[in-house]
């Protein structure tokens, strides 16, 4: 019997037969991202349905040096969820570890303001289950149909909301995880506060799976709003949408939970592709804002911010949803971007953020670059700017040198004093470029720290730090 068929088998003994999937076809999907860019290799992909089998396949795993990839919803856009496709890390036999089938939502305290689910969990379930109780998970992100608990944890995941709620770090309160030598870390607590020793759950959150694989996880609910005002807004550039987050801020408070700026381009694809037409076209830049509250009179107070942004100048046109069925529709055009850039053809991902005020000079400074040394280049330019994160995607012409592009645009981000990943994490795509752009001190600390959690390297190969 090869050595392969020994690891497979003792698997299956932990999983059973059925959640060790190996035929090609049936292991396919968890081999390759989202976009369908990076297809790396594995053994098997093993589909565990507790915590405890979860520590026996890291167990097996270590025992036989076999590397493990733990994979949530695969929705990840750094390719950090799938096998290594270059490099040491992709010659090492691996697993993909799917948390998949450990999908429940164990509790809601409607009063505690708390959420128990499993690592499985798709994130719109645990939302649904929260609404159910008039409580809100505010974790909102495009492929949230999709998207796992414990891959956002694992990714630290951004999205809409970060705004007012903060990143998913911010909403965990409790982890169940399991180390790189099968240790299960019990800490499914529910405290807002506890500053009884290091908290370890944050060094987990954000490390993609190098670090530790998280099997549970209590999150932060807030109460949900009963009003939504939610208005999409054309603007002359980015530096009026500034000042109109500034009226919004003042005028609205902290209800102001998503202040997203949208290029023309970004809505031109969208209709392109997906026939999703915006209500107030021929504008070359746009904010989708939304706010939210319980108390009475947020909508007429919406209305004053927006007649003082038109007369202002701030605004130039716009509309505000007259139902929940609206506010989807302006929804939907900002949802569909990525799937419509998708299908624009070839792009880079420039997944950055500046301080926030700093929005409008990062991006005519990197505009006026990409226009200077890569002409022709189309720019897709869209993102959370209330948060100050940008995506700064670039649709590439044939032959064009992506990793001279990347460089380029990371190179402003570097000078305007930001980060060159705001929200999707590093995974294989950014690999590069965090040890390039990153000081030696802080990439010493990454890997002193990887060292001491995962001295073999057995958790996630080949992401986030070499
Ligand atoms: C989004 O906000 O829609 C995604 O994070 C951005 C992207 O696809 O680049
Ligand atoms: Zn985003």
């Amino acid at each position: 019997m090869a050595a392969t068929d020994g690891m497979l088998a003792r698997l299956a003994a932990i999983v059973g037969d059925a959640h060790v999937v190996v035929e090609p076809a049936d292991l396919a999907p968890y081999l390759v991202d989202w976009r369908g860019q990076w297809k790396g290799a594995a053994m098997a992909a093993v589909r565990p349905r507790t915590s405890a089998e979860v520590a026996s396949v890291v167990r097996a795993c270590r025992e036989a040096g076999v590397a493990i990839v733990p994979q949530g919803g695969n929705t990840g856009l750094a390719a950090g969820g799938v096998p290594a496709v270059s490099g040491p890390a992709a010659e090492r036999p691996c697993i993909v570890l799917s948390l998949s089938r450990m999908n429940a939502v164990r509790s809601v305290d409607p009063v505690g303001l708390t959420l128990e689910a499993e690592a499985g969990c798709v994130l719109k379930a645990a939302q649904d289950a929260a609404a159910a109780q008039g409580r809100l998970l505010p974790v909102s992100i495009a492929a949230e149909g999709s998207a796992q608990i414990g891959g956002i944890i694992a990714a630290n995941a951004g999205g809409i909301n970060v705004l007012r709620y903060g990143m998913t770090r911010n909403l965990v309160l409790g982890l169940e995880a399991v180390l790189a030598d099968g240790t299960r870390l019990e800490g499914l607590r529910r405290l807002r506060k506890d500053n009884a020793g290091y908290d370890w759950k944050q060094l987990l959150i954000g490390s993609e799976g190098t670090l530790g694989i998280v099997t549970v996880a209590v999150l932060r609910l807030v109460p949900r709003p009963r009003e939504t005002v939610t208005a999409l807004l054309a603007v002359a550039d980015p530096a009026a949408a500034m000042a109109l987050l500034k009226r919004a801020q003042d005028g609205l408070g902290d209800t102001v939970s998503a202040f997203e700026l949208i290029s023309g381009f970004s809505l031109a694809i969208v209709e392109r592709h997906f026939g999703l037409a915006c209500p107030c076209p021929g504008g070359d830049w746009y904010v989708l804002l939304e706010a939210g509250s319980s108390l009475s009179g947020l909508r007429e107070a919406a209305e004053e911010v927006l007649a003082g942004a038109l007369d202002a100048g701030e605004a130039l046109d716009g509309v505000v949803a007259e139902s929940g069925a609206q506010a989807a529709q302006i929804w939907a055009l900002r949802e569909h971007i990525t799937e419509a850039e998708l299908k624009e053809g070839a792009g880079l991902k420039h997944d950055v953020s500046v301080p926030v005020s700093g929005i409008p000079d990062f991006l005519a400074e990197a505009a006026a670059m990409l226009e200077e040394r890569f002409p022709g280049m189309r720019l897709n330019a869209f993102g959370h700017a209330g948060d100050g994160n940008i995506h700064f995607n670039v649709l590439l012409l044939p032959g064009q040198d992506r990793a001279a592009i990347t460089r380029a645009v990371h190179d402003v981000v570097v000078a305007h004093g930001g980060s060159i990943s705001a929200e999707h994490g590093v995974g294989q795509y950014r690999l590069a470029e965090l040890a390039r752009t990153k000081s030696p001190a802080e990439l010493a600390l990454m890997r002193r720290v990887k060292l001491a959690l995962d001295p073999d390297g057995l958790l996630n190969p080949g992401k986030v730090v070499q």
